[in-house]
């Protein structure tokens, strides 16, 4: 029961830890990226303000003065473009070239696509005029910074996925540290629940079989008496039946263990409980019907499939005004054997519909268990049918009818 809890716990740890890291690494690796551009930057502006790259204009003519080799330039994978004032490249020295034209405004430029390239643009000035005669552009391949991020990606993907996968070990020990005391005390309340509906059993009996002996020898006892003791006869046998299905529910995980299990007619059970219902259905003018495909068996135990469905035949009939109908329906799907019980009832309203199967919940409208049930009826269902490895769900509408269909594994 517990383990669904834990399950959900452990995965909502993970999921804020992965949220958490991964906010981290994104900013991590966002500053990291930042920090070698601006590096980067740096190298190229120190470059560019250097005597190495100058552009002198000397009678109408350019001329550039370079310090390095085009093969010193390659092997840096840089490249340096001159321009003159009006924008026009002069000279070009270097390989991986921006194919972007020149900004000045926008410095640094950076071109992405199979190379990426980042360039840094500078006026260049005459020395002897101390006059801008146009631009020096260079620019770097981002080879290398994009292979420190690959790296750096590794790095981080690795750590993360090593941090998520002691994270899940560690959070396996912590969920399950910190369920043990719920789990511990909710043992203690069922087990308190079976205690008391176990030690409830005598003296209700024993209230039980003295009324049946004062109402045995009426003549003995005034006529209002006799009523008082009939009152409580019922009294005792509806708190005999709750504390029944207390009982029941408070041991619900060990509601009958698979070795007891044998292959059911389940087709045999409806149609018996179809029969047994019908006089109280007649009685009310409520039309119930059945409709059974053949060879429906389950594997499980009989007795508690056959309240299953007493229950619900019996909540149709209660909730159903007259003149309505109930139809139970059969079907097999996808190795599930398919029970359908539909009524023309007063249905359910849709913020109820979470809340009936829960132990002791009924509609207001009919809250009191001295008229009518106990509103165990539904959560001792729900407790059998997924006992059985089954499930339950409901839909419903109110003024309209209702229908819970049943799923069970079909024997292997
Ligand atoms: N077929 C139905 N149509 C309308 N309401 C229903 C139907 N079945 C169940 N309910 C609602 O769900 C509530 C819970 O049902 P449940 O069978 O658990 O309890 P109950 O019938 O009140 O008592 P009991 O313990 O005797 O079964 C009911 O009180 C009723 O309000
Ligand atoms: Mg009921």
């Amino acid at each position: 029961m517990f383990e669904k809890t834990r399950y959900q716990l452990l995965l909502s740890y993970l999921a804020v830890l992965t949220v958490v890291l991964g906010t981290f690494t994104l900013t991590i690796r966002f500053f990291f990226i930042q920090s070698l551009k601006q590096q980067l930057i740096e190298k190229l502006t120190l470059l560019g303000e250097d005597e190495s790259v100058d552009l002198t204009l000397k009678e109408g003519n350019f001329e550039i003065d370079i310090d390095f080799t085009s093969e010193t330039l390659i092997a840096r994978q840089q490249t340096i473009e001159w321009f003159d004032l009006q924008g026009k490249l002069i000279k070009l020295q270097g390989k991986e070239t921006l194919n972007l034209p020149l900004s000045v405004e926008k410095s640094p430029q950076i071109q992405t696509g199979k190379i990426d390239i980042i360039a840094v643009t500078f006026p260049a000035i005459d020395k002897n005029t101390n006059r801008q005669v146009g631009y020096v552009r260079i620019s770097q391949s981002l080879k290398d910074v994009n292979e420190t991020v690959q790296k750096l990606d590794w790095g981080l993907g690795g750590g993360i996925a090593i941090a998520l996968g002691l994270s899940s070990i560690g959070g396996i020990f912590l969920t399950r540290q910190a369920m043990e005391p719920i789990e511990q005390s909710f043992q203690r309340l069922k087990q308190f629940t079976a205690d008391a509906s176990h030690e409830l059993r005598s003296p209700l009996m024993a209230i039980k079989s003295n009324a049946a002996v004062a109402l045995k020898y009426k003549e003995g006892i005034r006529p209002k008496d006799a009523e008082k003791f009939e009152a409580i006869a019922s009294a005792v046998s509806q708190m005999t039946s709750l504390t029944r299905d207390l009982l029941l529910l408070a041991r619900s995980d060990r509601i009958s263990s698979c070795d007891e299990w044998v292959r059911v007619d389940l087709g045999e059970i409806l149609a018996d409980l179809v029969q047994l219902y019908q006089p109280s259905a007649s009685d009310r003018e409520i039309n119930l019907k059945l409709e059974l495909i053949e060879n429906f068996y389950l594997f499980g135990d009989a007795s508690q499939v056959r309240r299953v469905f007493t229950n619900l035949i019996d909540n149709a009939l209660q909730y159903t005004p007259k003149g309505g109908s109930i139809e139970v329906t059969t079907s097999l799907a996808r190795k599930q054997l398919i029970v359908e019980v539909k009524d023309t009832g007063i249905g359910i309203a849709p913020e109820d519909l979470t809340r009936i199967f829960d132990r002791l919940w009924r509609a207001d409208r009919s809250r009191s268990y001295w008229n009518g049930g106990s509103g165990l009826g539904l959560a001792i269902v729900k407790a059998i049918v997924e006992n059985h490895g089954g499930s339950i769900t409901v839909t419903s509408q109110l003024s309209v009818g209702s229908c819970f269909s049943v799923r069970l594994p079909v024997p292997t």
